[in-house]
């Protein structure tokens, strides 16, 4: 077999068999089949795409690539929950401890972030101590101790993903829906959990700018996720403006912490008590989504949800107490408020501009290598259908770097759009697919 023959027939529209996409991705993870030759082919699936056949062989490949993990010395259920990406998605920070708290076991995988903000695990070493680099049996024992871990990917989990992940983002590959569905789903089902609940996004801060593209990657995962046996729920939610209100790694992390207060952003409850249902009901703890609902309020109410979140932060070495007091997480030295140029409503917000505003403020990498800044972002104030006066406060940027501030400034005035008219509310959630 030859790549060049590969290339060339799928750049000419042919389907590639099981035996050609194996041979590609081992030939690849190995070494054996140079960059170039490979982003010749990312780039003719691109623009022939996949069949559902081709998909589901790639993501099997890219998923035996390394270790599967084997979860089965955990007791019961194992759901695992994967988000396509956003500006401001703190889910896993709230949302983990919440089910956990209702004896969901969670055993999740987290990466650090390339892009706006940083990843889960660089949100969550916003606890000074708190590390995610567990061997195997502390993950597996943190689960059955306290019901909840969260470990770094580690490097021979689907190692043929990260690779071309890394590949596709530098040749303008990435947003082709088999590539994304075969690249998500092999990390979770190489990751071991017994049921899948995925977060996809929609929106202009999302890889899916429409709803219609949206629904077909959910549909395309929750497809590959069933042919591998695996329980698999997507929901689809909005990023057409940033979840919640704080955008920005310690904020985010004050974010989930208010919402496990039971004071979070009305989108941001929405959004974890649709997913935490799912996570619940896939579990097997209800058999309908109001009475798993009803389990993750009161887990909010009655503080174990919160007491979940300082368990798990303490046993994976971090300082609990910042739970109790998150005004102690890190903080910027500048507050700068930006302020509405105009009175009217809020008709729309570039939701990856504010992304790019925390971006250059330092919350997050511009190549693998940069530092992030944990205390930096901003704080918006004013959301889409919300009125504002002139001169009333749009958001508050955290910085530590006057000319950054600026600079981000002048983008997130640029990002909003304010008129005269109330916009309609759009629902947040889209749609489920299972
Ligand atoms: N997230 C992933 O893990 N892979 C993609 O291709 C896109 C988003």
């Amino acid at each position: 077999m030859r790549m060049y023959d590969i290339i060339m027939k799928k750049r000419n529209g042919g389907e590639l068999t099981k035996e050609e996409i194996r041979f590609f991705i081992e030939g690849y993870t190995k070494g054996d089949i140079p960059d170039y030759q490979v982003s010749a082919l990312m780039m003719a699936i691109y623009f022939q795409k996949m069949t559902e056949r081709e998909t589901y062989e790639l993501t099997m490949a890219m998923a035996d690539s390394g270790e599967r993990l084997d979860l089965s010395a955990i007791h019961g259920i194992k759901v695992d929950k994967h988000s396509t990406g956003g500006v401001g998605d703190k889910t896993s920070l709230a949302l983990t401890p919440m089910v956990a708290a209702c004896g969901i076991p969670v055993a999740k995988m987290s990466g650090r972030g390339l892009g706006h903000t940083g990843g889960t695990i660089d949100k969550l070493e916003s606890f000074p101590g708190f590390s995610t680099a567990l061997t195997t049996e502390q993950f597996i024992e943190n689960v059955n101790i306290i019901g909840i871990a969260i470990m770094g990917q580690t490097a021979d989990l689907a190692p043929a993903d990260k690779k071309l992940y890394a590949l596709r983002d530098v040749t303008a590959t990435v947003d082709n829906m088999s590539l994304i569905a075969s690249s998500i789903m092999s990390k979770k089902l190489a990751a071991g959990a017994d049921a899948i609940v995925l977060d996809v996004k929609t929106g202009s801060g999302a890889f899916m700018k429409n709803e219609q593209d949206a629904k077909a990657l959910a549909e395309e995962m929750v497809k590959i996720g069933k042919n591998a046996g695996r329980k698999t729920i997507a929901v689809i939610s909005d990023m057409d403006q940033p979840l919640g209100y704080a955008v920005g790694n310690a904020l985010e992390v004050e974010e989930a912490i208010e919402t496990l207060k039971g004071k979070g952003p009305e989108d941001f409850v929405e959004l974890c008590l649709t997913l935490g249902s799912r996570m619940l009901l896939a579990g097997g703890k209800t058999d309908t989504a109001e009475e798993a609902v009803e389990m993750l309020k009161r887990v909010i109410e009655d503080g174990s949800a919160l007491k979940k979140l300082a368990e798990f932060v303490k046993t994976q070495g971090g300082d609990e107490t910042l739970v109790y007091h998150p005004e102690l997480l890190p903080k910027a030295s500048v507050q700068k408020e930006v302020l509405s140029p105009r009175e009217g409503y809020i008709s729309r917000i570039i939701c990856d501009e504010v992304g790019i505003c925390s971006l250059i403020l330092g919350g997050g990498r511009e190549t693998k290598e940069s530092e992030i800044d944990l205390s930096v972002g901003l704080v918006l104030q004013k959301k889409v259908g919300d009125y504002v006066k002139a001169g009333e406060i749009l958001a508050v940027i955290h910085a530590n770097d006057e000319d950054k501030a600026k600079e981000a400034e002048r983008r997130l005035l640029a990002a909003y759009t304010i008129g005269d008219e109330k916009p309609e509310k759009q629902p947040f959630i889209k749609a489920i697919v299972q």
